[in-house]
């Protein structure tokens, strides 16, 4: 049996979770979902979700991970056996985000080697944005091909194992996305008409109290935490599982969301700002990333290329760092329950998901007559790439996460002492303990129920 990785410092640790944390879901999702619900109003919201649940669920996932060294399934079998399924859920949620995740992947990859081209003036030939985002996205083998080079990366780095390869990679990927990030937002808010960017995002706009969208509001800023958080599908229990008994699970895990956090404000400041700059549609959703973007580095001239190859490097950063880390979650289940060795794991783990990861890219394509069924605000037909998203984002991550809660607070006798002493290891305060075993017990468990409730019988369309 080959031996169990862990981390080689709690920084790195850090690195690779917030790596996972941020990912696309920060990049396009919040700061058109902030400018579109409310702007201050919603942040506001979201920062009270992210301590009412993110964090108490946090430190629930890393301290069952950690104290059963395993990954989700083996984690609840430690834990509370009943809780299996559960295990087995966050598994299928890695393997269901994984297979459209890492076609959005592709994509960043094309607009990353497009704008190395286009700085010798040889990638977008003169093509519109729309049209060469329509004519790549419509090519079958382009996408596939694309979609494979993002799982050979991800692939590689989960081969090199836990601290070779996901934490020195993380520790390279996400300080240079900070600084990338930086460079980006310094240009984008000194472009003449800015400010009505800084503004869509920050002005508090409180009309949703009253113009009946609150639920609508508050479901959107939940769902956006949990996959931005990647909470409930044994990303950070399986991260968990890999740390140090000395390390600080309260402390990471406040740390965790606080960055997710502010790279997500900081991104809001990199791309609104630009988007309104150009007079464009700021709630265009995932063609903001990739087409109206576009528009912004082409109307910036001979600089054009050279910001664009540094944000969709970023991009790049965050999606690999964020698809490791839902590699890692299927791989370690081999390498865990089946005691295979990691680089067979890992294999069959990138086989299995570009298999469905190929319907997901089609889905634009050849595919694109496939309509599946969803509940959503009553039901409604979709394309497989936004079925499999919500079936993994919607469905499984708010469950999953539910019967953590379940699980802790309800299910196993000593379930909420387990987590404290595994928190208070080697002498360390868990500060916030009354409050968590309150949360985790009534507060977040009841909310997280109550908006998934909702989100399905169609009050709050997400
Ligand atoms: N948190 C990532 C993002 O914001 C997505 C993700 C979800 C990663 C679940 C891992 C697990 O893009």
């Amino acid at each position: 049996m080959e031996k169990r990785g862990s981390w080689g410092s709690n920084f790195g640790f850090l690195m690779a979770a917030i790596g996972s944390a941020v990912g696309l879901g920060n990049l396009w999702g919040f700061p058109y979902k902030l400018g579109a619900n409310g702007g201050f109003a919603f942040l506001v919201i979201y920062l009270v979700l992210v301590a009412s649940v993110g964090f108490i669920v946090i430190i629930a996932e890393l301290a069952i991970g950690r104290r059963s060294g395993k990954t989700p399934v083996g984690a609840y079998t430690k834990f509370n056996k009943k809780f299996i399924f559960n295990g087995w859920l966050g598994v299928l949620a890695a393997f269901v985000i994984l297979s459209f995740y890492s076609v959005l992947g592709g994509w960043s990859f094309k607009y990353l080697i497009t704008y190395g081209l286009e700085i010798f003036g040889a990638g977008f030939n003169g093509l519109s944005s729309s049209a060469f985002f329509t004519n790549f996205t419509s090519d079958p083998v382009q996408v596939i091909g694309f979609t494979a080079l993002f799982f050979i990366v991800c692939a590689v780095i989960v081969i090199f194992g836990v601290e070779k390869g996901i934490e020195k990679s993380s520790k390279i990927m996400m300080p240079a996305l900070f600084v990338l990030l930086l460079v980006v937002i310094v240009r984008s808010v000194t472009l003449p008409g800015a400010s009505a960017g800084l503004e869509f995002m920050f002005k508090p706009n409180f009309n949703f109290l009253t113009d009946g969208s609150f639920f609508k509001v508050i479901g959107a800023a939940l769902a956006q935490m949990f996959f931005s958080l990647s909470l409930g599908m044994g990303a950070m229990m399986a991260y968990g599982s890999y740390l140090n008994k000395k390390s600080n699970i309260e402390k990471n895990a406040f740390i965790i969301p606080l960055c997710d956090t502010i790279i997500a404000i900081l991104a809001g400041l990199a791309i609104m700002p630009a988007v309104f700059a150009f007079g464009i549609e700021p709630t265009a959703g995932p063609s903001l990333l990739f087409i109206v973007l576009t528009e912004v580095f082409t109307s910036m001239g001979a600089v054009g290329p050279f910001f664009g190859f540094a944000f969709y490097l970023l991009v790049v950063f965050a999606a690999i760092t964020s698809g490791i880390s839902l590699l890692e979650v299927t791989t370690s289940y081999f390498v865990d329950e089946k005691k295979m060795a990691r680089k067979k794991s890992t294999i069959i783990a990138v086989i299995a998901t570009f298999a469905l990861s190929i319907f997901a890219a089609l889905s634009f394509s050849s595919l694109s007559w496939v309509q599946l069924p969803i509940l959503n605000g009553g039901l409604i037909f979709v394309d497989i790439f936004t079925f499999l998203d919500y079936v993994g984002e919607y469905l499984f991550m708010i469950v999953g996460t539910f019967f953590i809660c379940i699980a802790v607070g309800w299910a196993t006798p000593g379930g909420i002492n387990a987590v404290i002493e595994e928190v208070e290891m080697g002498g360390v305060v868990f500060k916030t303990k009354k409050v968590w075993s309150f949360m985790i017990k009534f507060v977040t468990p009841i909310l997280i129920f109550t908006i998934f409730l909702m989100t399905i019988i169609g009050i709050i369309g997400v």
